[in-house]
């Protein structure tokens, strides 16, 4: 018999944090009316996964949800990946085909990246969103759409408005209900349960057990900001439960900009800055920088060389050779 793998498992998003327990009651109240949804974030912020909890909390959920990136669809096709077309509608259209929104019917249609969506196609959604009837390229039946939308962009819509990169009318017409998503920078509370999530999900999905964080590794995945937001701590504990799983995970298996020094709050005992004298030998010099960094890291030479980035080699030749006076015991 052909057990359930773990992979099944369906998560339920993080939102522990206080800013997204905020959103996640706004999209329990809205997504069972029809209204529309525009989710505002940088990349990796979790924008497609609220929409597809917009779609599970409302009545649609028994239907599609179909997601279409608004960036990625050369103009050209674009009428005809919305609207799909009918067999010899243009050159290449061998047979009909059926667009997002035929698909999205009785679902939700999710339009993402609106916001790199050039002006002249701006016109032809407009045009669809006002009456919610369309053709298929090369047709004449006149369709009918049941679709809800779910928006998502990057930058604030009334900017690009204001730059004349996004049609006012358009703009008006897809008004509906706003969210911001934080970035995971601002929201901190979740880094923790996420790491919990991806590494219980990430090791079953590749068969290993979990990775043991140790402190250190995990204090500098709490203090890092995270530019890539979740996508990209997603990728880091996915890493790690390859290289690492069922062993401990260091600071030094850490990607450098994760292990780098954090901007803010260092939590750690030692300080991150050190006065040099410039009239001293280099020697002397590059001695002091390695000493510091050895303190630092609590005599820990793997850390202290991944921090210098050299090998735990060339800092050992460095010891050896007496340019670092009193290291302390190694832990
Ligand atoms: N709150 C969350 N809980 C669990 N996983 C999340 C959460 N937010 C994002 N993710 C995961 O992070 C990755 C990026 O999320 P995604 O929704 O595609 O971001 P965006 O659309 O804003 O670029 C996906 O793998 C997604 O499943
Ligand atoms: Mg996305």
């Amino acid at each position: 018999m052909r057990t359930r793998r773990q992979d099944d498992v369906v998560f339920e998003p993080v939102m522990r944090s206080l800013s997204m327990r905020r959103i996640d009651q706004i999209l329990q109240t809205v997504a069972p009316k029809d209204v529309t949804v525009t989710l505002i974030g940088e990349s990796g912020t979790g924008k497609e996964i609220l929409a597809r909890r917009t779609h599970e909390l409302s009545k649609r959920r028994a239907g599609p949800f179909i997601p279409i990136n608004c960036a990625a669809i050369p103009d050209a096709l674009f009428e005809s990946e919305l609207f799909g077309h009918e067999k010899g509608a243009f050159t290449g259209a061998s047979e009909r085909s059926i667009g997002k929104v035929e698909a999205a019917e009785g679902g939700t249609l999710f339009l993402d990246e609106i916001g790199e969506l050039p002006l002249l196609l701006q016109a032809k959604l407009l045009r669809f969103l006002e009456s919610r009837r369309y053709m298929r390229v090369g047709g004449a039946k006149k369709m009918q759409a049941d679709v809800r939308l779910v928006f998502a962009t990057l930058r604030p819509l009334e900017q690009e408005v204001r730059e004349g990169r996004f049609r006012a009318d358009l703009y008006y017409r897809i008004q509906g209900v706003t969210l911001n998503v934080p970035s995971l920078r601002e929201r901190r509370a979740d880094i923790a349960p996420l790491i919990a999530q991806f590494a219980a999900q990430l090791s079953s999905r590749h068969g290993v057990e979990r990775p043991r964080l140790t402190r250190q590794a995990r204090a500098a995945m709490l203090q890092y900001d995270w530019p890539g937001n979740v996508r990209e701590l997603r990728n880091v504990v996915e890493t790690l439960c390859l290289l690492r799983g069922g062993r401990e995970a260091r600071l030094a298996d850490l990607p450098d900009p994760v292990r780098g020094a954090p901007k803010s709050s260092r939590s750690s005992a030692g300080s991150d800055t050190l006065t040099l004298s410039l009239d001293r030998p280099l020697d002397e010099m590059v001695g002091a920088i390695v000493q510091a960094v050895l303190d630092r890291e609590g005599g820990n030479r793997t850390q202290a060389a991944a921090r210098l980035g050299v090998s735990v080699r060339t800092l050992q030749r460095y010891v050896a050779s007496g340019r670092v006076a009193d290291l302390p015991s190694k832990r």
